[in-house]
């Protein structure tokens, strides 16, 4: 269990390291298993989420090692993994059900569990697969996935970020063509469709509704740098938000982050992008309406940092959650802090412009521990943070070190 003493905090201000991507990195994890050959991931996360998917990695046959920074895979020989814990307490585990069931044509895997944000099935990934000539099996809680893959034309009911990739990587080893329709556009799917064709995959139409993927017979191995993470950069932007800072996100990639940048403008804050990062100034100061959709629309992950630069501006702002049902947690615990607002069904009505004060508050899921994070920089007093699960170490690396990096006053006291 960690738990976090925030102070208030004048002016963030100074250069912070954006961290690579956690959902670009754990899908490239998971196609480490396509290939028999080495692969080399640098500048990977130090993330508990990361560390899990190696652990899965190992329990599936492959070798894997920290080198510094780097993550050194090599899958030579694959199989259902032998040991199924670690794949109920992380929902991207089945992100490895695609690259089993390209390389061995089987795949034995315990269905992620539901979690705190949404009841998250995997169906589309499941109809996906079938449609490649998959057969589906249920066994007490586990999925049995098997036949030999060939490609054709697919059509997800949603653009699923997790449904999209793992039907790619289920895709660059089948036989013949598989197209697959309304597939997701997120910067991530583009980037693990890179390290693919580094690999030596044949996909086109990566960032649009359609991607087409030509099946090869083998991929090789690659040294591949993920892409920064567009979540944290646009967190850390909040926190500047909230404290009138004025910060340099090095490496941030303003191509990644385009609505979450006019909403931050929209209130006030001024964005500069130059060869270093992005440079955020100012304070938040006028209201907004957010919307959170699929890529490009506004990230579903950045509502609740986004809400609470919200919850700081005179005015009413107004919130719909269309991505996930129970979205909303961190607003009791914002408003144990002093904030008002009225959650009805997936919107979120925040009436701004009320001081926060410091509480103890609870983190429920990873971006709500986030965000609460960012509320106790600007509460009265101190915050008290209690991330009973360590939300916040799955999916942030350190940003308690670099708040403090910017001057604030974070300290990490269990
Ligand atoms: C990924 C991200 C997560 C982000 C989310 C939405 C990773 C590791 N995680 O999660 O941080 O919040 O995208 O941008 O990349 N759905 C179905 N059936 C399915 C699959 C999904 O109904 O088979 C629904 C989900 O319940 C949810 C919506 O589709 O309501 C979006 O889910 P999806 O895009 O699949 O998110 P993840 O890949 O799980």
């Amino acid at each position: 269990m960690a738990q976090y003493t925030i102070h208030h905090t004048q002016k963030l201000s100074g250069e912070v390291k954006i961290a690579a991507s956690k959902n670009a990195v754990l899908p490239i994890l998971a196609a480490a298993l396509l290939t028999d050959e080495e692969v080399l991931i640098l500048n990977a996360p130090r993330l508990s989420d990361v560390e899990n998917m190696c652990r899965i990695l190992l329990h599936c046959g492959a070798q894997v090692h920290w080198e510094e920074n780097a993550l050194r895979i090599c899958a030579r020989h694959i199989h259902s993994p032998e040991r199924q814990e670690t794949l109920r307490t992380m929902r991207a585990s089945v992100l490895i059900l695609g690259p089993l069931m390209a390389r061995t044509g089987e795949a034995v895997l315990s269905m992620p569990g539901g979690c705190a944000i949404g009841q998250r099935p995997i169906d589309l990934h499941l109809k996906g697969l079938q449609k490649m000539g998959a057969r589906i099996q249920y066994e007490g809680g586990a999925v049995r996935a098997e036949g030999h893959l060939a490609g054709g034309s697919i059509y997800l009911d949603f653009p699923s970020v997790g449904a999209t990739e793992n039907l790619l990587m289920a895709a660059v080893l089948a036989r013949g063509v598989t197209r697959l329709e309304n597939a997701a556009k997120e910067p991530e799917i583009v980037d693990l469709c890179q390290f693919l064709n580094a690999c030596g995959a044949r996909i086109v139409g990566a960032g649009t509704a359609n991607i087409t993927v030509e099946g090869v017979s083998r991929l090789h191995g690659t040294v591949y740098t993920p892409i920064p993470d567009r979540i944290e950069a646009g967190t850390l932007a909040c926190a500047c938000a909230l404290t009138d800072g004025s910060v340099l996100l090095q490496s941030a990639r303003s191509d990644h982050m385009r609505a979450v940048l006019f909403k931050l403008q929209e209130m006030g804050l001024i964005i500069q992008e130059d060869e270093k990062g992005l440079r955020i100034r100012g304070r938040a100061r006028h209201p907004i309406e957010v919307r959170t959709l699929s890529y490009p629309g506004f990230p579903t992950d950045m509502q609740a940092p986004m809400m609470v630069a919200a919850s700081q501006v005179n005015g009413l702002s107004v919130f719909l959650e269309t991505i996930f049902e129970n979205r909303y947690m961190h607003v009791v615990e914002l408003n144990r802090m002093g904030a008002q607002i009225r959650v009805e069904g997936q919107l979120a009505l925040i009436q701004g412009g009320v001081p926060l004060q410091g509480a103890h508050v609870s983190a429920t899921d990873l971006r709500a521990a986030a965000a609460l994070m960012l509320a106790g920089l600007c509460a009265q007093g101190e915050t008290v943070l209690t991330d009973e699960n360590d939300h916040l170490l799955r999916g942030y690396e350190a940003l308690e070190a670099k708040l403090c990096q910017l001057g604030g006053t974070v300290v990490r006291t269990s």
